[in-house]
Order: C-alpha cells, then sequence, then structure tokens
C-alpha cells in the first residue's frame, strides 16, 4: 500500500498537482468508480465523516454541483451549500469571507470569474482547503474527468494526442495540463483573438512529460489530423454573454462536423465538458454519434472530484485500504 493523498492544501489548477499526483488521483477515481457498487460497503463511505465542504458558485452550473454534492455524500461528509448572496467580494472582502470559512469547514469548493481571487481566498485560510471548480481561466476538476475518461478508452495514455478545436479557454487550459502532464500531444486550434493563452503554453510545456507536445495550429484541419480524441468546448463561456455574435462568427469556421471528425483516427473520440450547443461548437450528429463520449465525461467527473476530496481531505498516509499499486 501506499498513501492516496498529498500534502497539497488546495486544488486550484491541475499544475497543483505534479505527474505523480495526477497518476494517483485517477487510479483513486478508477477505484471508487468501480466500489460505487458496493454503497455505504465502499471503503472509503466514511472517509469524511465528521468533515463539513461548503460550495460557493457565482455562476450555474449542472454536473460540477451535482457530483461534487454526491462526491461529498457518498464519502461521509457533510455539504453545506452556500448562496450566491453571500457576494464574494462584493459584501465583505473576499480573505474575511475565507478566514470565517476557515472557523467552521474543512474545505471550499468555489465556482467565480477570477483565478486571482481564488488564490487570494486561499491564501487567506491557510487551513481551509480550497479546491476550484472553475474560474474564467482554469476548470481543473473538468480535466481530472476528461483524462480519466481518455484513460478508460485508451488504456495507456502516453504518446496518444488530442485535438482541441475551439475557444483557448479555461476548458483548454485544464485539459492542456493535464494531458502534457501525463505525456498526450495537445493539438490546440483556435482563431488568433481566442488561442490559448501565452502563459498556459510555456507551463504545459515545462510539465510535459514523455515527450508530449504542444503545438497550436489556426487550421481545425491541421490541428485535427490523425489525433485520437477531438475536443470542443462552447464558443461563449458564462461571462462574456456580450461577446456571444462577434464569438460566433469568428469561431464558425471550428466547429466539429462531420468533415473535421473524418480527418482524426478512425474511431477518433469525440469529447466536450457541456453544456452544448448543437449547430455552434459541435453538430448534432457529432455529438449524438457513436464515438461521442461526453456523457463518459459527465458520470466522471463523480468520480474524479470524489478521488480528489479524499487527496486532500484524508489524514496524511492514509490509504482508504484501496488497492493502490506502487509506481
Ligand atoms: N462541465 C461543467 O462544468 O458543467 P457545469 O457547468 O454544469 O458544472
Ligand atoms: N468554458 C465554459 C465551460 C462550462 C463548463 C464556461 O466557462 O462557461
Amino acid at each position: 500500500m501506499i498513501p492516496a493523498t498529498v500534502t497539497r492544501k488546495d486544488f486550484l489548477s491541475v499544475l497543483d498537482f505534479d505527474a505523480t499526483d495526477l497518476e494517483r488521483c485517477l487510479r483513486l477515481a478508477a477505484q471508487v468508480k468501480a466500489d460505487r457498487t458496493l454503497g455505504r460497503l465502499a471503503p472509503t463511505a466514511e472517509t469524511l465523516s465528521g468533515r463539513h465542504v461548503a460550495m460557493l458558485f457565482d455562476k450555474p452550473s449542472l454536473r460540477t454541483r451535482t457530483t461534487f454534492e454526491i462526491a461529498i455524500r457518498e464519502l461521509g461528509g457533510h455539504l453545506v451549500a452556500l448562496q450566491p448572496d453571500v457576494a464574494l467580494g462584493r459584501r465583505e472582502p473576499v480573505a474575511d469571507v475565507a478566514r470565517n470559512l476557515e472557523r467552521w469547514v474543512d474545505a471550499v469548493i468555489i465556482r467565480t470569474f477570477s483565478q486571482d481571487v481564488l488564490q487570494e481566498f486561499a491564501a487567506a485560510a491557510p487551513r481551509l482547503h480550497v479546491v476550484n471548480a472553475l474560474t474564467d481561466q482554469e476548470h481543473p476538476c473538468q480535466a481530472l474527468a476528461d483524462v480519466l475518461t481518455l484513460q478508460e478508452h485508451f488504456g495507456l495514455l502516453r504518446g496518444r494526442t488530442i485535438a482541441y478545436v475551439g475557444d483557448g479557454n479555461n476548458v483548454a487550459t485544464s485539459l492542456t495540463h493535464a494531458a502534457a502532464m501525463l505525456g498526450v500531444h495537445v493539438h490546440v486550434a483556435s482563431p488568433e483573438p481566442y488561442q490559448l493563452p501565452h502563459a498556459v503554453v510555456q507551463q504545459a510545456t515545462s510539465v510535459a512529460r514523455h515527450g508530449a507536445r504542444l503545438r497550436l495550429f489556426s487550421d481545425a484541419a491541421d490541428a485535427v489530423a490523425g489525433a485520437d480524441a477531438v475536443y470542443t468546448d462552447t464558443w461563449t463561456s458564462m461571462g462574456q454573454e456580450t461577446e456571444a455574435d462577434i464569438r460566433r462568427r469568428v469561431l464558425a469556421p471550428y466547429q466539429v462536423n462531420d468533415e473535421l471528425m473524418a480527418l482524426a483516427r478512425p474511431g477518433a473520440l469525440f469529447m466536450h465538458c457541456l453544456p452544448a450547443h448543437r449547430g455552434d461548437e459541435v453538430t448534432a450528429d457529432v455529438f449524438e454519434s457513436d464515438v461521442s463520449v461526453v456523457f463518459d465525461q459527465a458520470e466522471n467527473r463523480l468520480h474524479g472530484q470524489k478521488a480528489l476530496l479524499l487527496m486532500l481531505l484524508a489524514g496524511r498516509g492514509a490509504d482508504f485500504g484501496l488497492r493502490m499499486a506502487v509506481d
């Protein structure tokens, strides 16, 4: 047995994990997924007993909110569902909210706009675990589910290629971080105004392992050629609604349709974090096709986040009686 926990306080970014943490998280996620049929007899069913986890969402959510709520309950923890009227940073300083919550709960899961606000929150409360449930810049919990889904379909991920087509946004950023760490080549195709930020390219390059390469393209067809999976996300993220018209015009050549999928490897997977907009970033045909694994991704949000909570919150050295192979 090896300890499955990490000493990191927060998960604000995939980059808060190193490659070993990420690989352990994936193994733990696969384990808790398999154990789910055991219900209350699962080895982790009481791991968070007596622990409180708060959630605060400044933006809408279906998947993230629901899967964290179930994860906390299935690990024996207690959920505190904070209301948006907490008005993070507007009713009282961000640091004050964090220092209050630190006195009551063990962890806070936050969906908000600015990554800087999340960092300020986490820095103000040294005993409080903080998890990023999506910011404008990153969506690391989504990336856990994405790489878990890829692993389920491909087994060993090293040397595979994923093509992300469209807006170089929060989902693209966290996917790029995670894929590079796991040795997956990443091709990103975006129009000039919506490219992956340069800082993300540098970060991914510095954490890349096993020869993983990140390549940026302006042409979707070039990015997708030979890829094992094709990923896209909405062209207009939450908070960008006033830009929807211009984004739709500029991003139109990046729609994932049958013609584009035909350029990928035969049987290449189609991936999307959801919610999806049929007729914009993806056609209904591709979304509903046999290679679409979007609901596997959605399911894996639960298992990935359960593993994450275990790694952050279980006592140092805990192994949960799990079958974690030594690296
Ligand atoms: N993919 C995702 O994060 O979905 P929600 O916005 O519904 O949480
Ligand atoms: N990029 C999207 C992801 C939604 C899960 C957004 O930020 O709205």
